[in-house]
């Protein structure tokens, strides 16, 4: 099949190879030059794991290609979909939908022959009316149906996530465009769930599923501060408590909160619709607000771990808003990293991935480190912020050596507490008596 895709983002462009690979014609559309140069020429503009084998591999058959033109991309497409960006308004903190409707007003203009307009971008209930109302006024005789395929890739996994959905959701009411769904979506036909729903709903089960995912994990840090209190262990109890399957294992890990550039601008858009509908979502709004306090709250621990000492120098592990990815977008790290040098501290930070993002971002205002020793030397205390695999595996003996006073506060509870204590470090973490 002939598939446009606009916008090539952490949805887009993956979306897009996976769907060459697939054994599609795929055309990938963008407004940024510089991001359309360089994805014809080769270079692949997102770090994702393999990701950049697949693109190089159909960018030479052919099979994927790349255009600033609209009309380049739309014209004889069997399906277009709409993967711009959704960012949150920043006063109302809805999503702020421009990209999309001018996507839709431009992409009108092209249609040719019958054509599914799909929106993977993650939309309040309703934006499809919306869509479909532009894409008629523009063009009353386009024959078209715009359904509602929500996009539930992670970022750091998308590649994988593509070949491997738990579910398929394709929003319409429409049979002709559920066919040419059921036709593009065959290869996952007797492997994954193929729902097929009517538009809001489908619009409402991405905003439902990122919401519960945070609020899950909301319940978690709560119970781990329960545990502090109680004196039980988080790590067995979200052991136990997941061994249930009807909870389940995942999202069942304490932190400093959740972040990215999804589960905060989701939640409050889905407290924004649930109050414009007059369904006030209680769960919802108490998680962003308790997750909002709880970045607060993790800045002042570490803080309070060296209040003797104005001047102590505090080591930062992890800039990225989760391990596996360069991403800083509502990173808890960050945001901890502002308070504590909101309070004039001396921070020097690491992160496998998330350097250059974060630089960006914090200027000279922190010192950064080549690795997580280095940034150590003459450390009063490491703090560990992100869930980085390859900082479970440190060397305590050479961290010894470097620090000033053997002090670990880790946020993501990634290290043995047993070792760690063994090796004479003093130890905190989340969710237990420290
Ligand atoms: C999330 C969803 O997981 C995807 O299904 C969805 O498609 C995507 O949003 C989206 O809407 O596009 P992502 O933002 O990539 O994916 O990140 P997650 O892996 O879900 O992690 C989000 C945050 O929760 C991170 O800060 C992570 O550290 C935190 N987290 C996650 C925890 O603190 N504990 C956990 O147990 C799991």
């Amino acid at each position: 099949m002939k598939i446009a895709i606009i916008g090539t983002g952490y949805v887009g462009l993956p979306t897009g190879v996976g769907l060459a690979e697939l054994g599609n014609q795929v055309v990938c559309v963008d407004k940024i030059a510089a991001k359309i140069e360089a994805l014809t020429q080769g270079k692949v503009t997102l770090y994702e794991e393999g990701l950049e084998e697949l693109y190089l591999k159909h960018l030479k058959s052919g099979a994927l290609r790349f255009t600033l033109d609209m009309r380049e991309a739309v014209d004889g497409a069997d399906v277009v979909m709409i993967a711009v960006g959704t960012p949150p308004h920043p006063v109302t903190k809805e999503a702020d939908l421009q990209y999309i409707y001018a996507a839709a007003e431009e992409l009108a203009a092209y249609l040719d022959g019958y054509t599914v307009v799909a929106t993977k971008s993650t939309v309040p209930v309703g934006t499809g009316d919306e869509i479909e109302a532009i894409i008629k006024k523009v063009n009353p005789a386009a024959d078209v149906d715009v359904i509602s395929l929500p996009e539930f890739l992670r970022e750091g996994f998308a590649v994988h996530d593509f070949f491997h959905p738990d579910r398929i959701v394709i929003g319409t009411d429409s049979q002709r465009a559920r066919e040419v769904m059921r036709r593009l979506y065959a290869p996952f036909a007797d492997k994954t769930e193929m729902l097929e729903v009517s538009r809001r709903s489908s619009e409402t089960i991405k905003y439902a599923s990122n919401a519960f995912l945070a609020m899950k994990i909301h319940y978690i840090n709560e119970m781990a501060d329960f545990c502090e209190k109680a004196g039980a262990d988080i790590n067995e109890v979200a052991k136990g408590m997941g061994t249930d399957s009807r909870i389940g294992r995942k999202f069942l890990n304490p932190g400093p909160g959740y972040g990215g550039s999804c589960f905060p601008k989701d939640t409050n858009a889905m407290a924004q619709m649930g109050r414009k509908f007059g369904a006030m979502l209680n769960l919802i709004e108490t998680t962003i607000a308790k997750n909002d306090e709880r970045k607060l709250e993790m800045a002042k621990r570490v803080a309070a771990a060296v209040k003797h000492n104005p001047e102590a120098k505090i080591a930062v592990w992890g800039l990225a808003f989760k391990g596996g990815t360069d991403d800083c977008r509502e990173s808890p790290a960050m945001q901890i990293l502002e308070k504590l040098l909101h309070y004039n501290r001396n921070v020097t930070v690491y992160d496998p991935q998330a350097m250059e993002n974060a630089r960006a971002v914090l200027g000279d205002r922190v010192s950064y480190a080549a690795d997580p020793y280095e940034a150590c030397a003459g450390a009063d205390i490491a703090v560990i912020l992100t869930e980085w695999e390859n900082f479970k595996h440190l060397d305590l003996e050479k961290l010894k050596a470097k620090m000033l006073q053997m002090q670990i506060m880790d946020l993501r509870n990634l290290l043995n507490k047993e070792e760690v204590c063994r090796q004479g470090f003093c130890y905190s973490c989340i969710g237990m008596k420290n």
